[in-house]
């Protein structure tokens, strides 16, 4: 697992198939047996300015298989949610390709950076709301049977998310009358309820103290294993990026690139049971791994 365009950091060899980046130019094995759910190809991006443009991310190459967790570190400005712009689909590169394996329900659900709460729906309603309108398709009155029965099974499952969530005494509170740590719950659940193959998580965690966040984690390691799905998650907290997820890229530059990747997973697989949380001493130097790529964008 050598070939991003910088340093890669792996602790432990790829598992078979390969973490890491296939090769360009050809298939992988594992994409042409279906298993790559996501591809970008020397992506660039960048924005539209008063003066010209402004480049943000430049020579992304990085492919992530079904059902896996890859987190996205980087310092704030970097071009993470940027990157998560372009997977699902709202930011076209100004060069490359990405590619998305298409689901039958369409591309990607996306938590943003701010949970987006509408403050005038109750926990219920809010959660819903992305599947319905998805469903609806912008026209309100004009449902035919087949989609009015798939209306109600959303709101079904938003309300069985709310339930799983702990939500269950909380469906008709409004936004302003939640925690921060509800709040999240709440944006999940809607995040959730679209039920797509890939989800991108934009710090989810990010507004909340460091315990809430903490107890978080744990219950967000138990929605992955629950809801199967190809997950992104743009994270601050490098510990959080290595208990959650099986592999960790980490960005840094101007423009940014790519600056090498964690594999986290053999680390957790050989875990000892006993071990609590980062005292294991795989995810310890997983996060250590991680802290030198991120010191080494601070310096570029
Ligand atoms: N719509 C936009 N138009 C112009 N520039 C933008 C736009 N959105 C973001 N940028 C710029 O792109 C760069 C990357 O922004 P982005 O939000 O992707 O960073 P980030 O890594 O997610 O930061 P943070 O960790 O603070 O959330 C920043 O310099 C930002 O000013
Ligand atoms: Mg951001």
């Amino acid at each position: 697992m050598t070939s991003y365009p910088d340093t890669s950091i792996t602790l432990a060899p790829a598992p078979p198939g390969g973490a890491g980046p296939a090769p360009s130019g050809g298939e992988s094995p594992a994409a042409a047996a279906g298993g790559v759910h996501v591809w970008l190809r020397e992506v660039s991006l960048g924005y539209p300015t008063g003066e010209g443009f402004t480049s943000v991310l430049e020579c992304v190459d990085l492919h992530l298989f079904t059902g896996e967790c890859l987190a996205v570190v980087g310092a704030s400005g970097c071009g993470k949610s940027t990157l998560l712009h372009a997977l699902a689909g709202l930011l076209e590169p100004v060069s490359g390709q990405v590619s998305v394996t298409p689901t039958p329900d369409g591309r990607a659900a996306y938590m943003f950076q701010n949970d987006l709460l509408l403050p005038w729906k109750n926990v219920l309603a809010n959660a819903s709301f992305a599947a319905e309108s998805a469903l609806r398709g912008g026209r309100r009155w004009s449902l035919r049977k087949g989609r009015r029965e798939a209306l109600e099974a959303a709101r079904e499952r938003a309300l069985s998310l709310l339930c799983e969530f702990g939500l269950e005494d909380s469906l008709h509170l409004y936004p302003h009358q939640l925690s921060g740590g509800m709040r999240q719950r709440v944006a999940l659940a809607r995040t959730l309820a679209l039920g797509r193959g890939l989800i991108l998580l934009d710090e989810p965690f990010g507004s909340l103290d460091a315990i809430t966040r903490s107890d978080l984690r744990e219950w967000m390691a138990r929605v992955m294993e629950t809801h199967p799905a190809t997950w992104v998650l743009v994270t601050h907290d490098v510990d959080e990026a290595v208990q959650l997820a099986d592999r960790v890229v980490v960005l840094g530059g101007r423009p940014a690139r790519i600056l090498g990747s964690v594999d986290v997973t053999p680390a957790r697989r050989y875990r000892d049971p006993r071990d609590d949380h980062l005292t294991g001493g795989g995810l310890r130097r997983a996060a250590a791994a991680v802290h030198t790529l991120l010191e080494r964008g601070r310096t570029r």
